[in-house]
């Protein structure tokens, strides 16, 4: 995936000065720029990084790659810049930075306020596609994902600069909603009283008396006369139920006042769940977000039309079939009894995000067993040129489709009963566990939360139970499936989101030990004379850069890598160099700063996936 905000480098990050460099030297030995290829080096004993372009280089002049890396070498000015440099190996140049060098690039990220991410080269949009939950349905743990997922990487984006529209595509229009909703009329419900769970009793229960399935085995397989007629009859009142699902739709769709109020009132008990669970996980999805399919309802004959006029979709018994060169699978738009279906939905969706909210980039954060639907639906709107902005840039489609919430067993995750967890459930344990392992720690005398108010310390807890489902979501192959194990997830030690609440929490308490003001902190000389400190800090600044790879990759787990290692160079920095008792006052307040430049990156870091980090833990 290309991805303009790519295009411009974070200038406090050394890689950045030393790949300009080494450009120019590169260019001048070559006579032509190459990408100098810089590099992290793995082990600080070959340096702080290496530059490995000579070798390739060097075939294609058809030298000795030792030689040009000599060459190039001599070539680059690194005055102020490297302290050592050397020809390593086959051929690579070994770079170890000089620490004033490195402090000097440090200052200049902790007065961005940016944390160094230069601003967004892409004036569009990103539009992210996230929750989807359907009206009248319980928020399953699937729909918890794609809010999550997608929020984080709205976080990112934001972050990059960039301009952000989260997009929430009810499951808002349709038939089945209809059933739902007469099947309510006919129960003569107070609406004004409806909760979730009756909307879900409404829901299954207008699935199950409007089905005919045997009555069209029976038409399927011919069965006699007589069969066909006692089925008819016994049939009969989900056929009525059903002519009034119908009706009931005809209502809605020419806006039906009444009806239209009813259906309003089902949305609203169904969001009222999503708010809910968006304000306990930190997301930001509210009402402002909502537009669902029935927004796209006016459009629909308009994306059917534009198939038609240009060739591409063709008549198929009936039907508007969209048909593809390199596949047998056609996209069904319009069926036989001029009903349009999900898929001209998303069409008309990828038009008004591309066209009219300008996204030069759409990412689909929606179930990977959606994959066919939107490979059709991306590969049409391509076809007619739908992947465009206003202005004509080109715009990338992209369906994020991550895999499924396993529980211990490896099948869906279910409650100890057995039934389906829905997401209330999930949070409600998830904050239980968080609270509990808050409590036990704050009991221990020497715990920096030993004798908080109770109150504090469940609000402590629960942000611990969020972080841990968030980090557990956000933090592996997002493709992949994943078991959810709250014991796990929940621990303050290993690859857990509480972990880095807790790194977070630490720093914060060495700060506020220290007695130092914020201000004399700010402004204290950075000197970077230990290598834990040069460490740590060359580290802080790849922030930037990481930011904007998961920005080019979507990989939200690169996020959780990156803060792991950062708590992991930190705790080995706080290890070898005494921050509270360092040898000198100069030393001291040099040290807390780079504990605040650490802090600030860290929670930071785990804003992006809207983690809150607690001053105390
Ligand atoms: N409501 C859909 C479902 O639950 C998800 C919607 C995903 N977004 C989209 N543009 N199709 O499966």
């Amino acid at each position: 995936m290309t991805d303009a905000t790519h295009a411009q480098r974070p200038a406090c990050d050394p890689a950045t000065v030393l790949d300009a460099r080494f450009n120019r030297a590169i260019e001048a030995v070559c006579g032509r720029a190459a990408d100098p290829q810089v590099r992290a080096s793995g082990n600080p004993k070959f340096g702080d990084y290496q530059v490995n372009a000579a070798m390739s280089l060097a075939k294609e002049r058809g030298t000795n790659p030792r030689a040009l890396a000599d060459e190039i070498l001599k070539a680059t000015d690194l005055a102020g810049i490297a302290a050592k440099c050397e020809v390593a190996g086959p051929g690579f140049i070994n770079v170890t930075l000089e620490p004033a060098f490195v402090a000097a690039r440090l200052g200049e990220l902790s007065v961005s306020p940016t944390l160094g991410i230069p601003p967004a080269a892409d004036p569009h949009a990103v539009v992210i596609d996230l929750c989807g939950v359907n009206v009248a349905k319980q928020m399953h743990v699937g729909h918890l994902r794609a809010t999550i997922i997608g929020d984080s990487l709205a976080r990112v984006f934001e972050r990059l600069g960039r301009k952000v529209w989260r997009e929430n595509h009810l499951g808002d229009w349709g038939l089945p909603i209809a059933m739902t909703l007469a099947r309510l009329v006919r129960e003569k419900a107070d609406f004004a009283r409806l909760t979730l769970d009756d909307l879900n009793a409404a829901y299954r229960g207008a699935q199950k008396e409007t089905s005919t399935a045997d009555l069209d085995a029976a038409y399927e397989f011919r069965c006699g006369p007589h069969r066909i007629a006692e089925l008819e009859l016994q049939y009969e009142p989900a056929r009525a139920a059903m002519e009034h699902a119908k009706r009931t739709l005809v209502r809605l769709q020419s806006g039906d006042a009444e009806i239209v109020r009813l259906w309003e009132r089902l949305i609203e008990v169904t969001m009222e769940q999503v708010y809910e669970a968006a304000r306990t996980l930190n997301v930001k999805v509210g009402p402002e977000n909502n537009r669902g399919e029935s927004f796209y309802r006016d459009r629909l004959a308009g994306v059917v039309e534009a198939f038609a006029k240009s060739g591409l979709a063709k008549s198929d018994k009936g039907a508007m079939v969209v048909p593809f060169a390199d596949r047998e699978r056609p996209l069904l738009i319009q069926k036989s009894d001029g009903g349009f279906l999900y898929a001209t939905t998303d069409l008309a969706a990828v038009r008004f995000r591309t066209y009219e909210l300008d996204g030069s980039l759409v990412v689909y954060v929606v179930d990977a067993r959606q994959r066919d639907h939107f490979k059709d639906v991306f590969d049409a709107a391509r076809l007619i040129g739908w992947n465009t902005t206003k202005d004509g840039a080109e715009s990338t489609l992209v369906h994020l489709g991550f895999g499924a919430v396993l529980g211990a067993d490896k099948k869906p995750l279910k409650t100890r009963s057995g039934e389906n967890f829905t997401l209330k459930d999930l949070l409600d344990e998830a904050c239980e566990r968080g609270t509990a392992e808050v409590m036990r720690r704050a009991a221990d005398a020497t715990s920096p939360t030993h004798g908080l108010p109770e109150a504090e310390l469940r609000a402590i807890g629960a942000a611990v139970g969020i972080a841990a489902v968030k980090y557990a979501d956000l933090s592996g192959d997002l493709t992949k499936d994943y078991v959810f194990d709250l014991d796990r997830m929940v621990a303050f030690e290993g690859d857990t989101g509480p972990y880095l609440q807790y790194a977070h929490a630490r720093i914060a308490s060495i700060l506020a030990k220290s007695g130092e003001g914020a201000d004399a902190i700010s402004s204290a000389p950075l000197s970077l004379a230990e290598p834990a400190e040069k460490a740590l800090a060359l580290h802080l600044l790849r922030y930037a850069q990481m930011t904007l790879d998961v920005g080019r990759s979507l990989e939200t787990n690169r996020v959780g890598l990156y803060l792991r290692t950062l708590a992991e160079l930190f705790n080995a920095f706080y290890q070898a160099c005494p921050v509270l008792k360092a040898d000198d006052a100069a030393t001291r307040l040099s040290r807390l700063r780079l504990c605040a430049i650490s802090r600030t990156v860290l929670a930071d870091g785990l804003s992006l996936y809207g983690i809150v980090a607690p001053e105390r833990m």
